[in-house]
């Protein structure tokens, strides 16, 4: 093997790397990503997955910086429309979660989710840590009982005030009905005494929080509606349920007429994640607050009013972001079982492949506005991404009659003119496409690495290779060639690593890139050292 000396001074200036612009939260050792927890009162659609994928993205983007990472999912099964989902089947509440929680974790295992921690509100270590934050809150005085009057729907889980709904015709029925303006879901009158949590003495302070911390709500459309919810002012929240309406749920301790309201016990899941309560053996104790908590639009005001008033109520610290995407619509329309417009996440990923999907969903799901999912789409952003310009560019530039004796050249120490743009390009996409990413702008990081893919490929063309190949006397000018083709697929690949794990990997491995050399430093540098290309079985991208 050859070792490189340094590259000619002044353009190794010219195009030195500026400085890491790393932001706050990636100088910890440490990461902590949530997803939401699911109901389990139906089956995962799509939706669904797309939270999960993302999360998972944002897990492997900061274990690609070299941190250790704890992520979080689970599922949610307290609450009346689980007890009223379980009725309907005929199964006992706890025998219908554990069928339907087995579902998510299926669908995470067949999306190569890599969670460290499934919660269920039904465990017991769970329970245990509701148990907990209610006592803190009761202590530190934050709960009182009074006596409630509101709009209650269930499929929401959330009260609303009379402002909050209105009446409608039913659609199947014809009857008038009210339900909340926000979700659409029918509500109906509930008065009954029950704990309230103080959260009418928190807006000035959950404003001094999002303020203060920029990207704590993101993106700004979803902040901005946060604060204007809490501008127009926050009435205390009910927190429990009489026992006679809800069984399903954690009695309220030493109160046992009364029931933990559902979402106080979910969002509680967070906390369960790290070993609350803690105590001197609790090792995942640092790992809070979260660092993104991946959540959807629908959700958003229970993870960024409710969620940090209790810890602040509590006393610990707040979550450093709240990641609320939009939703998937299908044919534009939202998904709903009785429109039949809800894709199968199993079969999508059988049918089109794991790191596809994956890839399709977080490059095109809608972040701050709503994503039409469509299959084609995925079809197409393989064709057109994944094999026409990943796939064929590591063909091309791996094949026997160029690279004959398998080993990946590095370059001549000066830099040819027409080599300039493609080596600025490939120097500035790892930092180009990692500030996006931190931005949360996931389809504009992936097209930094595509349009180098694309790029490449032409340049690939441009000097056409396979003429070279034919003159001994090219040689050094071959290898220069085919150094910044491989380059840009070493480094497409190890920053693809997060959204694709499977594919990514055999790309790197039939680079013959080491596991140490995979991190996002090394997706920074130019490589120095010739190394042995690898094998893989069969086509990176073959045709579906
Ligand atoms: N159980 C609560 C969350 C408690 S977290 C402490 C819940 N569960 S859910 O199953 O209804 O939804 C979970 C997630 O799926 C939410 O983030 C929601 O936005 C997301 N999605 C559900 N339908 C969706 C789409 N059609 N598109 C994208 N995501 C959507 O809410």
């Amino acid at each position: 093997m050859r070792v490189l000396g340094l590259w000619n001074v002044s353009k190794q200036a010219q195009f030195a790397f500026k400085p890491t612009l790393i932001s706050k939260h990636l100088n910890h050792t440490k990461a902590f990503v949530t997803t939401p927890i699911y109901y389990v009162n139906a089956v995962p659609h799509i939706g669904h997955l797309y939270s999960t994928v993302l999360a998972d993205t944002i897990r492997r983007h900061y274990a690609l910086h070299g941190k250790q990472v704890l992520m979080s999912t689970g599922t949610d099964e307290h609450g009346l429309k689980i007890q009223q989902a379980a009725d309907k089947n005929n199964m006992k509440p706890i025998e219908f979660c554990d069928k339907v929680s087995e579902s998510f974790k299926s669908l995470c295992e067949a999306a190569d989710i890599g969670y460290t921690s499934f919660e269920r509100t039904t465990n017991k270590h769970h329970i245990l840590a509701v148990n907990e934050l209610w006592d803190q809150l009761l202590k530190k005085g934050y709960l009182y009982k009074g006596k409630h009057e509101g709009w209650y729907a269930v499929s929401d889980e959330a009260f609303y005030t009379k402002n909050q709904v209105h009446e409608v015709v039913d659609e199947k029925s014809g009857e008038k009905v009210m339900v909340a303006i926000e979700s659409g879901q029918r509500v109906e009158w509930t008065v009954e005494e029950n704990y309230k949590f103080k959260l009418s003495a928190f807006g000035d302070r959950l404003l001094e929080w999002i303020d203060a911390n920029p990207k704590s709500i993101v993106p700004n459309n979803r902040k901005n509606e946060v604060k204007s919810w809490i501008n127009a002012g926050l009435a205390d929240l009910s927190v429990s349920r009489l026992r006679s309406r809800l069984d399903w749920g954690i009695p309220v301790p030493n109160d046992p007429d009364h029931t933990i309201y559902v979402w106080l016990d979910a969002l509680t899941n967070y906390l369960t994640a790290t070993g609350y309560p803690w105590n001197k053996d609790s090792k995942n104790k640092d790992f809070f607050p979260p660092d993104v908590q991946v959540v959807g639009k629908d959700i958003v005001r229970f993870h960024a009013i409710y969620w940090p008033a209790f810890l602040m109520a509590a006393e610990l610290p707040l979550p450093k972001q709240i990641l609320a995407h939009a939703h998937w619509t299908m044919g534009k329309q939202k998904m709903s079982k009785s429109r039949g417009n809800v894709a199968d996440p199993f079969q999508v990923l059988k049918d089109c492949g794991v790191d596809p999907v994956r890839y399709y969903l977080v490059r095109d799901g809608g972040l701050a506005d709503d994503g039409d999912y469509s299959e084609d789409m995925i079809r197409t952003r393989y064709k057109k991404d994944l094999a026409s310009q990943l796939g064929n560019l590591l063909n091309r530039s791996t094949a026997k009659t160029l690279l004959s004796d398998g080993i990946v050249p590095i370059k001549s120490d000066t830099l040819d003119d027409r080599d300039e743009f493609m080596h600025k390009e490939i120097s500035e996409t790892a930092e180009n496409f990692d500030k996006a990413f931190e931005e949360r702008e996931f389809s504009r990081a992936y097209t930094y690495i595509f349009d180098m893919l694309s790029h490449a490929n032409k340049h690939f063309a441009d000097n056409e290779p396979w003429n070279l190949a034919k003159k001994p006397e090219e040689k050094q000018r071959l290898n220069d060639v085919l150094f910044y083709s491989l380059e840009a697929c070493r480094i497409a690949g190890i920053l693809l690593q997060p959204v694709m794990p499977t594919k990514m990997d055999s790309l790197l491995t039939r680079l013959g890139v080491s596991e140490n050399d995979r991190y996002f430093k090394n997706a920074k540098e130019f490589t120095k050292v010739e190394r042995p290309l690898g094998e893989i079985d069969g086509v990176l991208f073959p045709r579906l």
